[in-house]
């Protein structure tokens, strides 16, 4: 049939673009370490690579008072204290060659002690390899050299692991058990390739078999850890499935910093951030994670790991941040909707009012409540497309309720100020149908509609609509 032809070519524009495609609902389900919901907190990378927190003060006395800002200013609604690089001695181990902290600036079990006194919770840091220095030290428990299990280095002061040595695989649960003793909650294992190509080191070409190491590492201790993994990973099969059946986080793309004292960052970062999201989201549905049956770790469906966009600047003021106060919404509605980490970069020693306003935000938390199992999937306004587009929309969910929740976002550039546009995206596009009462999350009114979501944004502003299910 010559219609049907033209159609399958993409030719007669009209028809293609009047079916959206049917909604494939995403849920992440729950992850390696058994927890259905994204970690929160701080993340010290953000200051330091800003400078805020100097070499000189990166220690137990003054990260201790910036993470007592989690459990004060933050109200414990963010809990991860995250040590990044330089908590640990840097180019040796212990006598057994296992990671051990500089205890010239932190006493690692002391200081999980005292966060847990606070109900946070202690994060730190580590890369791939063994060290090259500790070549003679012996396995613990073996009599195996640390030679045995290494090749050439790595480019950061460590060894390629040989994973196919058995012992490889006891030299990192000697590790595990060490971090599980000191009381450890959650282990950023940075550097992991595929992905993480370009950086200037020396990285074997797939190190995926050591983030399936550390998870069973992890698992062996019976101590709940999170594993956070980083920075580019690659999203293609296999790959995807081996992140997703072994860390509870993977970072979507380079980091969002910009390596300046002021400011953190800037809106373009974002919104590559933003981009690689798409990029992954629409990833995990080319990849069915959609489908029960292509359930590849623990659980339930679901792709079974949470996207990191790397730490979010929503606390500081707009000098320090780089970004205004309607970026700094857009971003925190973004981390949410995404189903993301929500680390916080900032420096929390500068808390700015609205910044706080916008974090302790109860409607916010509750939303993020709900995406911790329903990440957000591109529908772009007119189609129901995928694409990145300057004003686009998203939706969450639906749940078996009914309930699902709509962004829709200007991303033109709000320092040029003038874009004001008006985005709408009807419930045909959304992929949904019905009447439903959605509440503006942060504007805090509700409307009642069965067409759609239409609204008006300048340059750099979102919204976050929470919908359910109308009376009538
Ligand atoms: C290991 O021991 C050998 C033989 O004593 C020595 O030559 C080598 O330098 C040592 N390597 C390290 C990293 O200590
Ligand atoms: C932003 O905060 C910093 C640190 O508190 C302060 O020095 C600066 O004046 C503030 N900038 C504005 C525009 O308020």
């Amino acid at each position: 049939m010559l219609l049907l032809t033209l159609t399958n070519l993409g030719l007669v524009a009209g028809a293609v673009a009047a079916a959206a495609t049917s909604l494939k609902v995403v849920t992440i389900g729950t992850t390696p370490d058994g927890t259905t919901a994204p970690i929160r907190g701080w993340n010290s990378w953000g200051t330091q690579a800003g400078k805020y927190l100097s070499d000189a003060d990166y220690n137990e006395g003054h990260v201790r008072g910036i993470c007592d800002r989690l459990a004060g200013d933050l109200r414990g609604n963010y809990r991860l204290c995250g040590l990044d690089s330089g908590w640990s001695v840097g180019d040796h181990g212990d006598d057994h060659g296992r990671i051990s902290y500089d205890d010239s600036r932190f006493d690692i079990p002391r200081f999980a002690r005292y966060l847990h006194g606070k109900k946070l919770l202690i994060g730190i840091y580590i890369v791939p390899g063994a060290f090259l220095n500790d070549f003679n030290k012996t396995i613990e428990g073996t009599n195996t050299k640390i030679s045995d299990i290494c090749g050439a280095t790595n480019g950061l002061a460590r060894c390629r692991l040989k994973y196919d040595h058995p012992d490889t695989e006891k030299w990192i649960d000697s590790n595990a058990r060490q971090f599980a003793s000191w009381g450890v909650d959650y282990i950023k294992l940075d550097f992991i390739t595929p992905g993480s190509n370009d950086n200037g080191v020396d990285l074997p070409p797939d190190e995926s078999p050591e983030v399936q190491l550390w998870h069973r590492a992890i698992a062996k201790t019976g101590r709940r850890m999170t594993l956070a993994i980083s920075w580019k990973l690659d999203r293609s099969k296999p790959y995807f499935d081996i992140w997703r059946a072994n860390a509870d986080s993977m970072r979507v793309d380079q980091d969002i910093q910009s390596y300046s004292r002021t400011p953190f960052t800037d809106w373009s970062r974002v919104l590559r951030t933003l981009g690689n999201y798409l990029e992954w989201i629409n990833a995990a549905v080319a990849h069915e994670y959609y489908s029960d049956h292509h359930r590849a770790g623990s659980g339930g469906g679901g792709i079974g790991t949470h996207p990191n966009l790397d730490t979010m600047y929503v606390l500081n003021n707009g000098t320090l941040s780089g970004l205004s106060l309607d970026q700094r919404r857009s971003v925190f509605i973004h981390w949410i909707g995404s189903s993301a980490e929500l680390n916080l970069g900032d420096d929390l020693e500068q808390p700015d009012p609205d910044g706080l306003a916008l974090l302790n935000d109860h409607d916010a938390l509750a939303a993020a409540g709900f995406t911790a199992n329903y990440p957000m999937q591109p529908r772009n306004p007119g189609s129901g497309g995928n694409a990145w587009l300057a004003q686009n929309a998203w939706i969450a969910g639906p749940a078996p309720s009914g309930e699902f929740i709509v962004v829709l976002a200007n991303y033109d550039d709000g320092d040029a100020g003038t874009q004001t546009k008006t985005v709408s995206a009807s419930f045909a596009d959304l992929g949904v149908s019905g009447k439903y009462t959605c509440f503006d999350v942060f504007g805090k009114k509700s409307v009642t509609t069965q067409s759609g979501l239409s609204v008006s944004l300048k340059g750099g502003q979102s919204v976050m609509y929470r919908c359910t299910r109308a009376k009538h």
